[in-house]
């Protein structure tokens, strides 16, 4: 049994196909267009979907009819999402089902989950009328169910949104970079704006452009620190919440919210395990689409789904470039399913020093606040971290505090936290062995990552891709 697994015609598109329970692709639209968080299908994506065979049948994220009523209701005019109609323009034609969108949420990070019991929680801007829910999985009782929820307007991610439109970045898209400010900001300037704006009957889905009418750019730090403080004060209670009413150990986290790695750390206040699903915003919802109509654990060796480069990872080439330049880039193997590049897509760099976060910003052109993260070999982390011994973030989600943050000004931010990559033999065989190697010959088991992209692409997906990276900024990509 084929079945594919669709998120697409709002924002973030993208394509699942499972065999049974195991998932044996899974990208996103954007990185064969070329355009960031295309909500389109294209033939080059549905031609890498069509090598597994025709599907037998197709499962679409969200429920159509809610969506197009919450439309309506949001006065946002009549729109019909019709997959099937879509799917046709590319000659594949099988039953379509509709699941529901924080369901596939919910299932996208409870079924990839090390969990047999857990709690989920998914928080989003905004899909059908939930933008909060809690749930409750338990795989031996055959138990996956809503518990409760919160509906459109009230709407944490749409809060979030809204204010990152407000000091003029690209709601839906940008929100991490208003993560990012709020580290420069002093979050108790504008907290009470901000919270009585948040508590207030205001629908942030028409966005706040006339909040703080007065506001100059150098206030917007102070906005985006308000603004993450508010979060994390509602996420915190949302998830004290969850614990009391399931009274569950474990937590799945999902949704786009749970893309706001500064704010994760709030789960182990209320919770002994927490998984996120790599990729928990609307493109995850493919595989969750699947997932929560077959409500069985997906067999899967983690988030290296996408389309493939074939050849043996180039551990000793990308070696020697870092040893020789500095930085490298790799485009190998098969391509992150998530926003994250974690090593088949990255560019590499000597995370010591001041010098190399200019050389990387000149590639990147990023704002200059925003440091790079690392990626670093598992039993090292609590040497450079402030982390337990076996504190594992393989996938990018969590924010800790660097112990020698003067050594390593290109990944450290401001506030002296960075966004952690840790690897094991397991999870990445290839990187793991570079790390080694780079270890034996610098002494540091660390190395600069960030995603291969040219300024305002997505992540590159294929060959060509890569010889125009290399082509545009003379950094070699092995
Ligand atoms: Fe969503």
């Amino acid at each position: 049994m084929i079945r594919w697994g669709v998120s697409c015609m709002n924002h973030d598109a993208s394509i699942c196909v499972m065999s049974d329970s195991t998932v044996l692709f899974a990208s996103h639209t954007e990185r064969y267009s070329g355009i960031k968080n295309d909500p389109a299908l294209n033939w080059s994506i549905i031609n890498d979907c069509l090598k597994f065979g025709q599907p037998d049948e197709i499962h679409y994220y969200e429920n159509p009819i809610l969506k197009t009523a919450r439309r309506l209701y949001a006065g946002q005019g009549f729109k019909f999402d019709n997959l099937k109609k879509e799917l046709k323009k590319f000659g594949v034609n099988a039953k379509v089902y509709w699941g529901t969108h924080h369901k596939s949420h919910a299932a996208a990070g409870f079924f990839t989950s090390p969990f047999n019991e857990a709690a989920i929680v998914t928080i989003d801007a905004i899909g059908e009328f939930d933008t909060t829910s809690i749930w409750h999985g338990h795989k031996d009782g055959g138990i996956f169910k809503k518990l409760s929820s919160e509906k459109y307007p009230k709407s944490l991610g749409l809060f979030y949104s809204a204010m990152t439109d407000r000091v003029g970045l690209k709601a839906n898209e940008d929100e991490y970079i208003l993560m990012g400010m709020s580290g420069y900001g002093d979050p108790f300037r504008f907290y009470y704006d901000v919270h009585r704006i948040y508590h207030s009957s205001h629908n942030f889905h028409r966005g706040c452009k006339d909040f703080l009418p007065d506001l100059k750019e150098e206030d917007y730090f102070d906005l985006a620190a308000a603004t993450q403080y508010v979060y994390e004060i509602a996420l915190e209670r949302l998830l004290e919440k969850t614990r009391r009413t399931t009274k569950q150990k474990n937590l799945v986290l999902m949704g786009g919210c749970a893309l706001n790695c500064l704010a994760n750390r709030l789960a182990s206040k209320y919770f002994d395990n927490t998984w996120i699903m790599p990729n928990p915003g609307d493109a995850g919802s493919s595989l969750g689409a699947i997932l929560a109509h077959t409500k069985k654990q997906a067999e899967w060796e983690g988030p290296y789904l996408g389309h493939e480069i074939k050849g043996e990872y180039p551990t000793d080439e990308l070696f020697n470039e870092l040893k020789n330049t500095g930085i490298a880039g790799v485009a190998n193997g098969k391509a992150e399913f998530g926003p994250r590049a974690l090593g088949n897509r990255s560019l590499l760099a000597d995370p010591r020093g001041s010098q190399m976060k200019d050389v990387v910003n000149k590639i990147k052109k990023r704002q200059e606040f925003r440091p790079f993260a690392p990626v670093i070999l598992q039993e090292d982390v609590s040497e450079y971290f402030d982390v337990g011994k076996n504190f594992e973030s393989p996938y990018m989600q969590y924010i800790v505090r660097c112990k020698q943050p003067e050594d390593f000004p290109a990944i450290v931010h401001i506030d002296g936290t960075s966004r952690v990559q840790t690897v094991t033999k397991d999870q990445h065989r290839g990187l793991y062995e570079l790390l080694t190697l780079w270890k034996k010959h610098t002494g540091c088991p660390m190395l600069l990552n960030t995603s291969l992209n040219i300024k305002g692409k997505p992540i590159v997906n294929n060959k060509t891709d890569a010889k125009q990276f290399e082509d545009k900024y003379g950094v070699k990509v092995f």
